[in-house]
């Protein structure tokens, strides 16, 4: 039988690109830099089977140029890049890689809410800098984190792995919901509440994003929602740039609105919002949430499986639109 011939449009772990040579010819963007959209395109028509990023825009465009295509595979498990009604309209199965990273990126938001409460980047800086001039009562005085307040904003798979993290800390635990579902996780093991968004707004001291970003949630986090927070609180966002409006989060630091922000994601990434990076009471991290050895390598063998079982005319493990399967 005829080897598929496939295409990955930047280089991902290796572990993922031999699974997939078992049955495929492989091709890997040679760039380590995103693909530009025209020859995105123009692989669209060229391959049997993508594995894409999230920098990839899988569009009706896409779709369209994609004559011969059995199957896209996302390496990341959000997938607002992708027109999944639009696969879906025209038979194109499409996956992406949940659970794989779903404590490497809980544990990001954590290390955000630590570095961000506990001043730790511009302590680190002042130590490199020779300038610390000795141990000082006032100096780099941080908020506290035990016995506070952590709000979750979107209690999917890495929201709740977040809130359980926060066990150690004997924290009270707040959550929302799109659909209005409790979660019996967090409701049992943590004791958590299901509250309105402007009660979690209001009562948390932390707020950690994990919600998708959707048309509901793009700049969900506005000048509006920061006016209802504590002065004293810190927003942490490892999920999707645009959820929070970048400029309104920055006015909101500037005026001591809120206390500070630790974000993995930005809403128009790679670039970051005028003033954010002079700002003492952020953290930035360049989106590696999931950049963990195992994560990156489950991701990689995650998609490179999903492909080939769309190659195959088989469902993929985590589809996006299964109902392509139903019989
Ligand atoms: C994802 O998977 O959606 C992350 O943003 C990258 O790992």
């Amino acid at each position: 039988m005829d080897r598929f011939k496939v295409y990955i449009t930047r280089q991902i772990p290796q572990e993922g690109i031999d699974l997939l040579s078992r049955v495929a010819d492989v091709d890997v963007n040679p760039e380590d830099a995103p693909l530009p959209h025209a020859t995105l395109l123009e692989k669209a028509a060229l391959y049997d089977g993508i594995i894409g990023l999230l920098t990839d825009r899988i569009d009706a465009e896409f779709m369209d140029a994609a004559t011969q295509l059995k199957g896209y595979a996302n390496y990341a498990v959000g997938f607002d890049n992708i027109d999944v009604a639009a696969a879906t309209r025209r038979n194109l199965p499409v996956s992406n890689t949940p659970g794989v990273l779903t404590d490497a990126t809980a544990e990001c938001a954590w290390a955000l809410i630590f570095a961000v409460s506990r001043r730790v980047v511009e302590s680190d800086a002042v130590m490199r800098s020779g300038s610390w001039s000795g141990w000082g009562p006032l100096q780099f005085i941080g908020g506290d984190i035990s016995g506070k307040t952590l709000g979750i904003v979107g209690a999917g798979r890495i929201g709740t792995a977040t809130a359980l993290m926060s066990r150690g800390f004997g924290m009270k635990v707040l959550y929302t919901s799109s659909s209005g579902r409790r979660n019996d996780i967090l409701d049992s093991q943590l004791g958590a509440s299901l509250v309105p968004f402007d009660t979690l707004l209001q009562e948390a001291d932390f707020i950690s994003i994990h919600a998708p970003l959707t048309e509901q949630t793009r700049h969900m986090f506005n000048a509006e929602a920061f006016a209802q927070m504590k002065q004293t609180a810190y927003v942490i966002n490892t999920a999707r740039g645009p959820v929070i409006k970048e400029d309104d989060l920055v006015a909101a630091l500037q005026t001591g609105q809120i206390a500070g922000a630790g974000l993995d994601v930005f809403e128009n990434e790679p670039n970051m919002a005028p003033g954010l990076a002079s700002l003492d009471s952020v953290v930035v991290l360049p989106h590696i949430g999931s950049a963990t050895k195992s994560s990156r390598t489950n991701m990689a063998t995650l998609a490179a499986s999903n492909l080939i079982a769309m190659l195959q005319g088989r469902q993929p493990e985590t589809c996006l639109n299964p109902e392509l399967y139903d019989s």
